[in-house]
């Protein structure tokens, strides 16, 4: 990333959604509903929806739920102008920081097993391969990995 460039975190609100769903539609073959996001705004008490800016610009978002002691990263994404700027890294840090402050212990997602990207992202910050969902991906029929990171 050049020099200067500011990434930062906030909480996902109502009007961000389009955005959001006009970059889900490009990065997901099966893409989530505005419904979806709204709901994990305004109902789901467990959940923390956060966009992450450049330069305040959005550049990625992320959805991810708190229950008990573990933390489930449901949806992560950045804008394909964005990507390899370190802004689904920022995120990460973020939602580990997040589970950390709410004595969370374990962190847990699923990805396409054909991901690699994703998948070295995720491994970079200690997540690990525990398991595999056969057929989980309905568009693409590809499996999903899921991998768990205890934190400390
Ligand atoms: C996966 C995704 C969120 C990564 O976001 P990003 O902001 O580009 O990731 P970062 O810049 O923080 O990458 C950090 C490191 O992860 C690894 N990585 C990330 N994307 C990679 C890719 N496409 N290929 C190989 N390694 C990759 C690299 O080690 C990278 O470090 P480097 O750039 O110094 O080599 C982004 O590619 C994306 O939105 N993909 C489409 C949606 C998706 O697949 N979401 C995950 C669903 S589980």
């Amino acid at each position: 990333m050049e020099p200067g460039k500011d990434i930062s975190i906030r909480p996902m609100n109502l009007e961000d959604i389009n955005w959001v769903l006009e970059t889900e539609k490009i990065c997901f073959p099966d893409p989530w509903t505005g419904e979806h996001f709204k709901s994990e705004i305004v109902h789901n008490n467990f959940s923390e929806p956060i966009i992450a800016t450049l330069d305040n610009e959005k550049a990625g978002y992320a959805v991810t739920w708190f229950i008990a002691d573990e933390l489930q990263i449901t949806n992560i994404a950045v804008h394909p102008k964005f990507r390899r700027m370190k802004i689904g890294s920022s995120m990460i840090s973020h939602i580990l920081g997040e589970g950390k402050k709410k004595t969370i212990k374990f962190g847990y997602l699923e990805v396409d097993n054909n991901n690699y990207g994703a998948i070295g992202l995720y491994r970079e910050f200690g997540f690990r391969e525990i398991g595999m969902r056969k057929n989980y991906y309905r568009e693409n029929s590809g499996d999903a990995v899921i991998m768990m990171k205890e934190l400390d």
